[in-house]
């Protein structure tokens, strides 16, 4: 009904616009008076958690893609080796489970059988279960050794989104959790990362602020019949993250790729008027990664693709070569997923209105997925 969409044309919408709320929920009452992480709901013992020497993240559709970006945080704060695989095919792949193995599920509905059946494998196989799940008194974490609850309130659009950015959250909670408790990062690094974690309900909100310019784009580009997603490290995931929400919703051919890989295939496909998006990582971080997206836009521009690059505010590099820049606020490239993937769920909700579709309740699809 129109009551509950707190007068938005659709639950996708206001859902979008709860984000804000929703990271700033999930991070509230995890620290002390001394500023360290307490995760109290993590039942799973610490002498556990300190012997792990692998994670597995399993998850399906949007979740695995919080979890692909778990990947590149946790591995670089706590220095264990993550592996993130779709629900489906960890099950029936023979994985390779220890007692020192710690499986995370994530789920949005915490029903999606896929992953249900991914969670009691790894148990059979001596593994401990982390659910990372937004349900409370849901299946998943009902069957799991322990929940991480994101606290993203009810999501009813198919196309997730709240839900996505808590659980990016609930994976950073986790990683900066495990390097406090393994000791790979000093305290007041810790401190200074949880820092800017706590500043991006704000930052995510300004994107909101900004959302006129992406849903004019969005209309102009309603018959388009294909879009490319481009982007490096956390960026990937972010891409693959923003053809979904265009395929799911606006049924649009959309494909995501791992920039790098542009020249050993995915080129091919970019002739004259091709729209590509690419994420571009903060140009203040340390290593090339920027100045190798910068290539990259520059490489499709080359030959006749027409760009849109989510870039940060101040990010001139890119100008030159992009259409049309969405600006996102200044942050550190690990944490950045939870803005710049706000304008891509913008642009797949507004295309999908303009192209009359119903935005909340695409067809073919459930909310979640309780058949294998
Ligand atoms: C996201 O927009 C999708 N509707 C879908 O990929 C979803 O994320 C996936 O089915 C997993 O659902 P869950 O988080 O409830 O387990």
């Amino acid at each position: 009904s129109a009551a509950v969409k707190d007068g938005f044309d659709s639950f996708m919408d206001k859902e979008i616009h709860d984000q804000p709320k929703a990271v700033a929920d999930t991070l509230l009452g995890r620290t002390d008076a001394t500023g360290a992480l307490v995760l109290d709901e993590l039942r799973i013992p610490e002498s556990t958690l300190r012997s792990i020497d692998k994670i597995i993240v399993i998850a399906c559709g949007t979740a695995a893609y919080s979890g692909h970006v778990a990947k590149y945080a946790i591995e670089h704060w706590c220095r264990i080796p993550v592996e993130v695989e779709l629900a489906h095919e960890f099950r029936y792949r023979d994985p390779i489970l220890t007692a020192r193995t710690l499986v995370v599920a994530i789920s949005q509905s915490g029903e999606t059988m896929d992953t249900l059946m991914a969670v009691r494998h790894a148990r059979e196989q001596g593994a401990s279960v982390l659910a990372i799940v937004n349900t409370n008194g849901s299946t998943i974490p009902r069957e799991s050794d322990a929940v991480l609850y994101t606290h993203a309130g009810p999501e009813v659009a198919v196309a997730s989104t709240k839900a996505f950015l808590a659980q990016i959250t609930a994976c950073y909670l986790l990683g900066l959790y495990l390097a406090q408790l393994r000791g790979t990062k000093f305290a007041d690094e810790l401190r200074e990362i949880l820092h800017e974690l706590q500043a991006l309900p704000d930052k995510i909100q300004h994107v909101l602020d900004g959302e006129a310019a992406v849903r004019e784009v969005a209309q102009a580009m309603k018959d388009e019949p294909s879009f490319l997603f481009l982007g490096r490290h956390v960026g990937y995931p972010v891409a693959l993250e923003g053809a979904l929400k265009l395929k799911e919703i606006a049924y649009i051919h959309a494909e995501g790729f791992a920039a790098g890989e542009l020249k050993h295939g995915p080129i091919a496909l970019v002739d004259e008027g091709q729209p590509v998006f690419v994420i571009a990582p903060s140009p203040r971080g340390r290593d090339q990664l920027h100045h190798k997206v910068v290539s990259n836009i520059q490489e499709v521009r080359a030959r006749g693709a027409r760009t849109l690059v989510i870039a940060e505010e101040g990010d001139e590099a890119v100008a030159p070569y992009a259409d049309i820049v969405f600006r996102v606020p200044q942050t550190p490239t690990l944490l950045s997923p939870l803005v710049a993937v706000v304008p891509l769920q913008i642009f797949a909700s507004e295309l999908a209105k303009a192209k009359g579709l119903d935005v909340d309740q695409p067809r073919n699809l459930a909310k979640s997925v309780t058949v294998e």
